[in-house]
């Protein structure tokens, strides 16, 4: 009884409402905070915003750029198109959740109060193929990798066992009060880093003559790296460690999807070194370049005795 009143009350309506007006995602944090502060922090609350995006697109002139950077609700139409309100909220909520009038998830709700119709479909949610509307090429390279392997969400939207919903006191402590807890994917969209990138990306060195065979072999079900648009460059690095823990680099090379040199999903890097005589052991280096030099992400970090 409760969730009908709730559903029809007038002030609920603006976070199901498209017209001159977006529903903001502000509005959707002052319920859903754990989700709102990632969401805030990713790239998807950027994409229409960074910097980056408005030089290349001559500050929003190209057109045909939009779609995916400031898409309408994405559930009605296969494609994304661009949206006329709100656009410097990039990939906000509404364009992934919003379907027919509802607020659609993966998951049946465990509470008893619904302020917003809420839908459940987790044969969507739980589906690589809504990323893949925007990542194309990736969503491409995934879907050619064949069967057994994860989906995107598995690996960008971590999982987590907590409530739909968290408080900040009043009519929310209410809301919240009524929920319990279930996993869940967090909302970070992030590239993971050296320490959750076990099983993903595998190393394996073996001592020959006076030197050793460094082998990575990729466990992803896209390419290393990967990524149709923007500019990114791995950098693979290995050094000899001496007893005084100094380094000398014996190779240093860079992957980069534009030069096809991307590791394809059960590839592998393959590389033989000669170590000087005075090495420890070896350190084996993965890096993410990005536009700036200073935003580099360590893929892999691991340290080889030898
Ligand atoms: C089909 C959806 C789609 C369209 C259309 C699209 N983009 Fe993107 N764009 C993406 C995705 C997805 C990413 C994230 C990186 C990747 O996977 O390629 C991205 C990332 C970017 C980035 C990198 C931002 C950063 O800071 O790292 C730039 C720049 C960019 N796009 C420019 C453009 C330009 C210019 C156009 C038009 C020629 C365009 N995009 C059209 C989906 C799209
Ligand atoms: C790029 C698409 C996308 C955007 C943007 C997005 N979500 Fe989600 N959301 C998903 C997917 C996919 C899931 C299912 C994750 C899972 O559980 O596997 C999900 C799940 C949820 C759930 C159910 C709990 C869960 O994690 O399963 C809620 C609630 C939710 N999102 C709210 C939000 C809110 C609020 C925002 C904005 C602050 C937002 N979402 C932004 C794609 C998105
Ligand atoms: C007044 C608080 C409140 C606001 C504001 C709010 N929600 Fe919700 N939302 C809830 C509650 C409560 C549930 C049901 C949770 C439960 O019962 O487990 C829910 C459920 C959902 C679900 C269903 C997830 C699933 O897997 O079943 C999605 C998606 C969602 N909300 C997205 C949004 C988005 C997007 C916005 C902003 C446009 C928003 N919500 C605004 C309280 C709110
Ligand atoms: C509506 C289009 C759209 C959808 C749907 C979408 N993305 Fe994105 N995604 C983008 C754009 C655009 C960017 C680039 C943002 C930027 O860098 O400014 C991006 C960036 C990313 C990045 C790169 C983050 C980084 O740090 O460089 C990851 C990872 C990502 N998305 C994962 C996902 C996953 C997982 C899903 C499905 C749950 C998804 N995306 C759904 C458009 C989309
Ligand atoms: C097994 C875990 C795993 C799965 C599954 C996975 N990824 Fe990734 N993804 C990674 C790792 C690790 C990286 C960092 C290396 C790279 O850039 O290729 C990455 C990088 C990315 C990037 C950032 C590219 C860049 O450097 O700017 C995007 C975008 C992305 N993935 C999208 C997707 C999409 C879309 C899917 C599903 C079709 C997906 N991923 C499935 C682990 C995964």
């Amino acid at each position: 009884m409760l969730a009908v009143g709730l559903a029809s009350c007038a002030s609920f309506k603006h976070l199901t409402q498209v017209s001159n007006t977006f529903p903001a995602a502000k509005d959707c944090g002052k319920c859903h905070i754990d989700i709102h502060q990632e969401w805030a922090a990713s790239d998807h609350a950027h994409a229409y915003s960074n910097p980056h995006f408005l030089t290349a697109t001559d500050n929003h002139v190209f057109g045909e750029c939009l779609n995916c950077h400031a898409p309408e609700p994405m559930l009605t139409a296969h494609t994304p198109a661009v949206r006329s309100a709100g656009r410097e909220e990039g990939v906000t909520c509404v364009a992934c959740h919003l379907d027919q009038g509802r607020l659609s998830g993966p998951l049946e709700p465990t509470g008893r109060v619904r302020p917003h119709p809420v839908g459940v479909r987790p044969e969507v949610y739980r589906d690589a193929g809504i990323c893949g509307r925007c990542h194309q090429g990736t969503f491409k390279q995934w879907t050619d990798a064949g069967a057994g392997r994860q989906t995107c969400q598995q690996c960008h939207m971590p999982e987590v066992t907590r409530k739909m919903t968290q408080s900040t006191g009043g009519f929310a402590n209410f809301i919240v009060a009524m929920e319990h807890p279930a996993p869940q994917g967090r909302h970070t969209f992030a590239i993971p880093t050296s320490d959750s990138t076990d099983g993903m990306i595998d190393l394996e060195v073996r001592r020959v003559d006076a030197g050793a065979q460094i082998m990575l072999r990729s466990r992803l079900p896209h390419e290393l790296p990967t990524g149709d648009y923007g500019f990114r460059v791995l950098v693979l690095e290995a050094t000899a460690v001496n007893g005084q823990g100094e380094e000398h680099v014996l190779t240093r090379e860079e992957l980069a999807p534009e030069a096809k040199t991307a590791i394809s999903p059960e590839g592998t890097w393959q590389r033989t070194v000669t170590i000087p005589a005075d090495s420890v052991s070896l350190r084996i280096r993965l890096r993410r370049h990005s536009y700036e030099q200073q935003d580099v992400l360590d893929l892999l970090d691991r340290m080889v005795p030898l």
